[in-house]
């Protein structure tokens, strides 16, 4: 791993831009530890011809002081398709590295933590998809991309939370299997009349924490709060939301709606990126953190850059098929 870098007047001068935009979430006695790892990736990534995805769940450092492109796990798919540059930097889990290596074969994919997985994509394997396949032959199969590659090749088609339900209903079917994520496809069977739902028993080991009651006691104890949470969330934690989305849904929500307290049922570092850009709104926030989200850190990116790796690699037998489940979602969102 690097050493600590030195907090020269030329990288204080270099990042203050970037500083100015992340002051109201990041202490000022912490900029002197970021500021040189921010301007050394910065410096690199036009070096390698590298660009950085990060996910909304990155800390603050990272999702505004290297990121190029941010977004929910869709926006970055999406984009992934769409980028020049040689290397791609994933700054988010294993499942997110590997789509967009599916997505650009001959590009160099890095994921700075090769151990930053996901508890979703750990509740199935493809053998047990290929055991569902043979008890529900004739019902297609709608796969959360919070799962493995071999799990996606076995698969009719991909999802994201942000397009779910439209990826659902364009099947034109009336019953589907919807894995990973039960309460994904819970939230899925309440939002359509049109299509019947099979679901699988995997959770989110960060939103399954969340308790109706713990919500009801923060709006005893805030008056006035808006509550957005995020699809993972048992539904009796999305009963208690004003609105639930993607990631990007929750952060366009406050962008647009501007409520003057709020609090995002999710992953905590997006709360901290998104009060960076909307000073006016309170934000309250309950912390559950993602511990492979932040497995992520500006050295071990550094590093990555350096070695340009771990490099993601995916089995040629099961790429074309993974990669075919996941264009189809992107055509059907
Ligand atoms: P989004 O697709 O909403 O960004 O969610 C990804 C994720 O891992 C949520 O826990
Ligand atoms: Fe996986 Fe949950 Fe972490 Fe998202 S927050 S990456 S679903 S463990």
């Amino acid at each position: 791993m690097s050493a600590v870098l030195d907090y020269t007047p030329e990288v204080a001068s270099a990042t203050a831009g970037i500083y100015d935009r992340v002051k109201t979430v990041i202490p000022e006695i912490e900029w002197p530890f970021h500021a040189p790892y921010i301007e050394a990736i910065n410096e690199l990534k036009k070096q390698r011809n590298a660009v950085i995805l990060a996910h909304n769940y990155q800390t603050p450092e990272i999702f505004h002081g290297v990121g190029d492109i941010v977004g929910d796990s869709l926006a970055l798919a999406r984009e992934a398709v769409n980028v020049e540059a040689d290397v791609i930097v994933l700054c988010g889990v294993h499942f997110m590295a590997e789509t967009a290596k599916l997505l650009n074969p001959t590009k160099t994919v890095l994921l700075p933590d090769m151990l930053s997985g996901c508890s979703l994509a750990d509740s199935i394997t493809g053998a047990d998809v290929r055991l569902l396949k043979q008890k529900y032959p004739d019902i297609p199969i709608v796969t959360y991309v919070n799962t493995s590659a071999e799990v996606k090749a076995e698969s009719d088609v991909c999802c994201t939370s942000g397009n779910a339900v439209k990826v659902v209903e364009g099947l034109g079917v009336d019953k589907v299997i919807c894995i990973p994520d039960e309460y994904l496809a819970k939230y899925i069977a309440g939002q359509t009349d049109k299509v019947e739902i099979i679901a699988w028993k995997g959770h989110c080991e960060v939103h399954e924490r969340f308790t109706a009651e713990e919500i009801n006691g923060y709006r005893k104890n805030f008056e006035g709060l808006v509550v957005i949470a995020h699809p993972e969330c048992p539904p009796d934690v999305l009963g208690a939301a004003d609105f639930v989305g993607s990631t990007a849904g929750m952060i366009d929500y406050v962008g647009q709606q501007r409520p003057p307290k709020v609090m995002m049922v999710t992953e905590c570092s997006m709360s901290d990126n998104v009060a960076a850009e909307y000073p006016d709104v309170e934000f309250i926030r309950p912390c559950n953190l993602c511990p492979h989200m932040k497995r992520i850190t500006l050295p071990g990116i550094l590093e990555s850059l350096k070695t340009l790796s771990p490099e993601i690699e995916v089995d040629p037998g099961v790429a074309a098929d993974a990669r075919r489940s996941v264009e189809r979602m992107l055509e059907l969102s």
